[in-house]
């Protein structure tokens, strides 16, 4: 992973306390973007709102747990699969998630950030990917 960890975790600082604005901006942008997706996140998606950003709060803070981390990214991609989240989801999610941060880290946004979370989001869609086909065979 090409993944400047401390970046991480000081442009998701910049970005948190922006709290709701931001999980309403980061679907605004992707049903947009990918209209297609909107029926699966139906009916719940206030409530879903605050757990997306929940979960990314908890990967965050443990980055450098490599098996919690793993541990909660199979489970979630496991989920996932009941979601009718499908693997070509995962790159229009990654990009919606990408230019909310981008958004909203402002100045603290910088090639080397985008380059990290990039790495980043490659790792927690990859594994959870992995999960969801191991748990379908
Ligand atoms: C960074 C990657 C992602 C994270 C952290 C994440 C996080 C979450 C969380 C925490 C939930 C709440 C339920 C649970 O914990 O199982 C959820 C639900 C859901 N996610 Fe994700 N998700 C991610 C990627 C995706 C992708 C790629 C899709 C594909 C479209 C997707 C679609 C959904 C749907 C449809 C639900 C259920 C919504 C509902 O009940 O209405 N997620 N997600």
């Amino acid at each position: 992973m090409t993944a400047d960890l401390s970046l991480i975790r000081s442009s998701f600082k910049v970005v948190e306390p922006h709290g709701t604005q931001v999980t309403a901006y980061f679907y605004d942008h992707l049903f947009a973007n990918n209209p297609g997706v909107r029926p699966l996140f139906a009916p719940h998606i206030d409530e879903q709102r605050d757990r997306l950003w929940a979960a990314l709060g908890a990967l965050v803070a443990n980055l450098e747990n490599t098996d919690t981390l793993t541990d909660m990214l199979q489970n979630l991609g496991r989920r996932h699969a009941g979601y009718g989240a499908l693997p070509e989801h995962y790159p229009a999610v990654g990009a919606s998630l990408i230019a909310t941060l981008r958004h909203y880290a402002g100045d603290a946004w910088t090639p080397a950030v985008e380059e990290s979370w990039t790495a980043v989001y490659g790792v927690i869609s990859s594994t959870m990917i992995a999960a969801a086909d191991a748990a379908a065979k």
